[in-house]
């Protein structure tokens, strides 16, 4: 555990800029330009869209800082880093159960997104192919039920995913990663800016766009609220380790406040834009906005099918959103990577082998929940993806981001606080003590003892 104060062992990101790409990297993902659309056409639009936007300003925002400092600060693994805080503050070494929790749910979370990601990367080549080209809706839908009715597809564009992905961390965070990534976020933007472009042009924009920020509470149901709260957690990477992990690369003199806005904004305009993209075409094309998990399968291969050259744009679409995908996956696996190398001082190649097997073996559950196990729902009727999926949302992540608030918030001393974070004047120590201390443990608590209480006790 050779670790010098302002180096990690691992490696560091080799600017204050690439950290923020790679941090970007982490949180824009599935959770942005599949989840979050249809999360928002479940839970019925505008009202959500404002409960979690709330969400993210006042508990995503400050659960960000406070957790990459304790990565910058620990220049570890979480585990590791946490325990050596809580040594330097005098507090209980317990503190580590919160980098433990979080290296657990990355895998598990690894598990069920690798599914997910794996019919991503399947639908590359299917748009590539040119089968989609003018079809219509309920051929497009119902092409997405065969595939995922099929469990050899699935366990085969699952188990692809999980290769690369092992590959690429097994190599190390480095310039490989760092290049991709800076190449390929720009080119995200500009496919989703031609996807609402054509939604645009299709005449779907303002009834998209009324579904999107037309508040109308009578269309929010508590569990909405609840679903709003898990998701600026898991479109944040946050509650979990992960940004932790990555702030422990973070180069000492760069302003971590700066970095936690563009990730933060950059996050959620990229959420805005696929959100707006996919709602233009759902109007347009006169489908449902609630499908679930289906909708961006649906919409993204029926706008592109009719546009000229639209099998390649299309095929490149969801070949960048692999690539999104992966960028997260990449910082999933980090917290437990970095504990095992600096418990064990193996190399990477061999822990990335070991935890890509570990995950792989329990996403097999999530890849047969949607054919052979689809059944097989002994708890609460969900089945394994669901149970997977509902436990790391409704447990780890807010768990892990009320204890890191309170952390934080009480246990760490104030002066060391403020400096890392650069909070400097009385009225800024206000508001960070007002938001760390308070409004975001205290949310986060509430929504919690909701959660329970809607689907545990009655
Ligand atoms: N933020 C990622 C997304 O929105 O797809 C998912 C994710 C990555 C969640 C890393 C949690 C995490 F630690």
């Amino acid at each position: 555990m050779a670790e010098n104060q302002n180096r990690s062992q691992h490696g560091m990101w080799s600017s204050g800029t690439l950290f923020v790409l790679a941090a970007v990297g982490s949180a824009v993902g599935l959770g942005n330009i599949w989840k979050f659309p249809y999360i928002t056409g479940d839970n019925g639009g505008g009202a959500f869209l404002l409960v979690y936007l709330i969400c993210i300003c006042l508990i995503g925002f400050p659960v960000m800082m406070a957790e990459i400092m304790l990565g910058r600060e620990g220049r570890m693994s979480p585990i590791n880093s946490l325990l050596k805080l809580a040594r330097e503050s005098n507090r209980s070494s317990k503190w580590s159960w919160i980098g433990w929790a979080g290296t657990v749910g990355g895998i598990i979370i690894l598990s069920f997104y690798a599914v997910v990601a794996g019919w991503i990367t399947y639908y590359i080549f299917r748009l590539f192919s040119g089968e989609f080209v003018n079809t219509d809706a309920e051929v497009v839908s119902s092409a997405f039920d065969l595939f995922l009715k099929d469990p050899w597809q699935v366990f085969l564009w699952f188990t692809i995913f999980m290769a690369v992905t092992v590959f690429v961390v097994a190599r190390g965070v480095n310039k490989g990663l760092e290049l991709a990534i800076r190449i390929c976020m720009p080119l995200i933007f500009v496919l989703l800016i031609v996807l609402l472009v054509y939604g645009v042009a299709q005449g779907g924009f303002w009834e998209g766009f009324k579904f999107m920020f037309q508040v109308d509470f009578s269309k929010l149901k508590l569990n909405g609220l609840l679903v709003a709260m898990g998701h600026a957690f898991f479109t944040l990477s946050i509650g979990m380790g992960a940004i932790m992990a990555y702030g422990a690369y973070m180069p000492q003199g760069e302003s971590l406040k700066s970095a936690v806005w563009i990730i933060v904004v950059v996050d959620t305009v990229v959420a805005l834009v696929a959100g707006l993209a996919i709602f233009s075409i759902v109007f347009a094309d006169g489908l449902s906005p609630a499908q679930g998990p289906g909708l961006l399968f649906v919409t993204v291969p029926l706008a592109f099918g009719d546009l000229p050259l639209g099998s390649i744009f299309g095929g490149l679409f969801f070949l960048f959103v692999a690539f999104a995908a992966f960028t997260s996956a990449i910082s999933l696996t980090e917290p437990a990577l970095a504990y095992f190398v600096e418990k064990y001082n193996v190399s990477r190649v061999v822990v990335a082998i070991t935890i890509g097997f570990i995950t792989w073996v329990l996403g097999i559950g999530s890849v047969f929940s949607f054919n052979l196990l689809s059944g097989f729902t002994p708890v609460f009727g969900w089945t394994i993806f669901d149970f997977f999926d509902k436990i790391t949302q409704w447990f780890f992540l807010p768990l892990g981001g009320l204890a890191i608030a309170i952390l934080v918030g009480y246990f760490l001393p104030k002066d060391r606080v403020w400096s890392a974070l650069e909070i400097n004047s009385s009225w800024a120590q206000i508001i960070w003590k007002a938001l760390i201390c308070v409004i975001a443990p205290v949310s986060i608590a509430v929504v919690f003892v909701l959660t329970i209480v809607q689907h545990f006790v009655s």
